[in-house]
């Protein structure tokens, strides 16, 4: 039976809920990156109503932005109203979407305007399709161009660095920036979120880091420090003020932790936003997901392991 959430205090919330909630609303994917595992080339979209009800649940917890992925959420056919609903029922304070823009046609993107769409994320990792990836500016220019002309939502450009030759990723920020776009780099991870990175591709990194504006707030010195000394310890709050809620509505740390932690969304509850935010995570110090590093680094001062006994009798508030 599912567990009616109270409504969480301001306090509470301020202290441990969501600042960032990936919802998948459909697995499937269009295309098939061999550096992904976030996809299936078989399943449905998950039903409308359903995913209503995991958004409400999500804004209940407190969530603050809402990010819809997959898979490719643009197989969805019920993607604006979705947006919509985010928008303007729920008014979630950011509401975003990533795609990998193959199928964005310039009628869904006035749908996505209208509906409120306010950033999207659109993957694009070099120039050239290779046996890794096809999202690449020869496929997507004329996307690219069609976003330009009709996109009233930001639109962030965002290149995986070690799924192209490292020179293409280059372009992909050039490209973004002529066009008015942010740019944004990932790093590829291993499927348990590590990094994986040659020397050269280091070193393009560093050079890509010096045209990407500072302002961007998962991008800290973490990535430095991790590449010069093999990890970058950081406290991980997945599971407290970043969820990742598969279609199956399981809530779990990030996309690579399905497996070490997952509990139904519609059964979670205040306290499990407070236990995950003081939990330890083995994998945190070689993380590379810029997500949930960034929704975790508000709170880089607070401890993390859950209060002892007799500071929770003193502060049974904490
Ligand atoms: C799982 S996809 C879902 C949305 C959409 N299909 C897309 O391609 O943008 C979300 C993002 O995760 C990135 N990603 C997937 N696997 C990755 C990996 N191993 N390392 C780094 N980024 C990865 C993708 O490139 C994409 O930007």
């Amino acid at each position: 039976m599912i567990k009616k959430t109270a409504k969480i205090s301001f306090l509470k919330r301020l202290r441990y809920a969501p600042w960032f909630s990936q919802l998948v609303i459909v697995r499937r994917c269009n295309l098939s990156c061999s550096y992904c595992n976030e996809f299936d080339q078989t399943s449905s979209p998950v039903d409308l109503s359903v995913l209503k009800a995991r958004l409400d649940k999500l804004k209940v917890l407190g969530t603050y932005a809402i990010n819809l992925t997959g898979g490719e959420p643009t197989l969805h056919p019920d993607l604006p109203e979705l947006i919509r609903y985010c928008r303007h029922e729920l008014k979630f304070f950011k509401t975003t979407m990533i795609s990998n823009g193959f199928l964005l046609k310039e009628e869904l993107i006035h749908q996505l305007n209208e509906a409120g769409l306010q950033d999207m994320q659109i993957s694009i990792d070099g120039v050239e399709p290779n046996r890794s990836t096809v999202k690449v500016l020869k496929s997507l220019e004329q996307k690219l161009v069609s976003l330009k002309q009709h996109a009233k939502f930001n639109v962030v450009v965002s290149a995986v660095v070690g799924s192209c030759p490292p020179e293409e990723s280059f372009r992909v920020i050039q490209r973004a920036k002529e066009l008015g776009f942010k740019p944004r780099v990932l790093l590829i991870h291993d499927h348990s979120g590590q990094v994986q990175l040659s020397e050269e591709q280091l070193k393009v990194f560093y050079q890509i880091k010096k045209m990407i504006p500072k302002s961007f707030p998962e991008f800290t010195d973490y990535r430095e420090t991790m590449i010069a000394e093999g990890k970058a310890p950081f406290k991980c709050r997945g599971g407290s003020r970043y969820l990742y809620v598969d279609e199956n509505g399981l809530v779990s740390w990030c996309s690579q932790t399905r497996q070490v932690f997952a509990k139904d969304l519609m059964d979670y509850q205040y306290e499990d936003l407070r236990r995950e935010f003081y939990s330890y995570k083995s994998c945190q110090d070689q993380c590379t997901l810029g997500c949930v590093r960034a929704a975790s680094s508000v709170d880089g001062w607070r401890k993390q392991e859950l209060p002892q006994l007799n500071e929770e009798l003193a502060n049974p508030n904490n």
